[in-house]
């Protein structure tokens, strides 16, 4: 019997692929610049899976072009990038991976507190410079992590890792999520729940942990930041668009907010051009769950969501269930 068909966007580690291979006619898409829309819609067209990732945009064009397609796996968490709901009305799948990146992400999230305050980026590029003549009592000071209120928007699994290892910092968490978490998960990690305006209000390092939805778009804009302290940090590891960016740039400039460590922008790779020039900003290009050992996690996942589906058994991280039991 032929092999179903599948469209896989980028070159995955070895085991994914082995997954992939042993069960379908692979058509891997392996330039590392990554696939051009167009020519996406090209390869789609006879296939009866997708794997793509998060900056390739499943909608009713992409489903239109794809008239055999029964399921889409992206390789990330997030899945803006993919129209359930349009998957679902044409009983296709569609699934995400969670779970395998939450400590990998919580940890990014730490490395951006640490870098923004402590300046490390800073200093690092002043050494490479050659302009360190030796220690000074008044170099570089930056900002004390520990001890500090760290506000976490967003109460889900990445944030409440995010609260876990703040008490390593001996910080006071306190979080704020569209529902209140139930009092077991808010004693597991130490958290406090405030309303919005307390955690702008208090944070000394806002982190955001938000999924990007219509609600959360803009979120931090700029009456956010006026409500925030001129000594705070905003640190964003989830999705660019809940900060409204030239608003950020803009708090940053009038000194409204101390700082800012980003992984994550509106309009990705682009980045407001007034951020680039500033100290106080780090800048990462997307790597909250850039591991190595939790890529290959999240590729297996990504692979094992299709071939599942295909071999009939229930895929660990479905999107749309409800097209499981029609
Ligand atoms: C990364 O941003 C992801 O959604 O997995």
């Amino acid at each position: 019997m032929s092999k179903p068909k599948i469209l896989v966007t980028r070159t995955l580690p070895e085991p994914a692929e082995k997954i992939l291979n042993d069960q379908f006619e692979v058509d891997y898409s392996r330039d590392p610049l990554g696939i051009a829309r167009d020519e996406m819609l090209r390869r789609v067209a006879d296939k009866e899976a997708l794997v793509c990732q998060l900056n390739e945009i499943v909608d009713e064009a992409l489903l239109n072009a794809a008239p055999k397609l029964k399921a889409v796996a992206t390789v990330s968490v997030g899945y803006n990038n993919i129209d359930v709901a349009a998957c679902t009305r044409r009983k296709i799948l569609a699934t995400n991976t969670p779970g395998v990146l939450d400590d990998t992400t919580a940890d990014f999230a730490f490395a951006l507190i640490l870098a923004v305050a402590r300046r490390v980026v800073e200093g690092d590029k002043f050494l490479r410079a050659g302009e360190w003549t030796g220690w000074n009592v008044s170099q570089f000071l930056g900002s004390d992590v520990w001890g500090k209120t760290l506000g976490i928007l967003g109460f889900g699994r990445i944030g409440k890792e995010v609260a876990r290892r703040a008490h390593g910092f001996k910080m006071r968490v306190i979080y704020h999520n569209r529902t209140r978490a139930d009092a077991a998960s808010e004693r597991e990690v130490n958290a406090e729940y405030v309303d919005m305006d307390t955690l702008l209000r208090d944070s000394d390092f806002l982190s955001i942990h938000t999924p990007l939805t219509p609600v959360t778009k803009h979120l931090i804009s700029s009456a956010a930041f006026a409500k925030m302290k001129p000594s705070a940090y905003l640190i964003n590891t989830s999705r660019g668009p809940v900060v409204d960016e030239v608003a950020l740039n803009d708090a940053l400039e009038r000194k409204v907010i101390a700082g800012a460590g980003l992984d994550v922008y509106e309009r990705e790779p682009e980045v407001v051009p007034g951020l680039i020039p500033r100290h106080n900003v780090v800048l990462a290009p997307h790597l909250g769950s850039a591991s190595m050992e939790t890529r290959v996690k999240m590729a297996v996942l990504a692979a094992t969501n299709v071939a599942d589906f295909f071999a009939g058994r229930r895929p660990p991280t479905p999107l749309n269930p409800e097209v499981l039991s029609r």
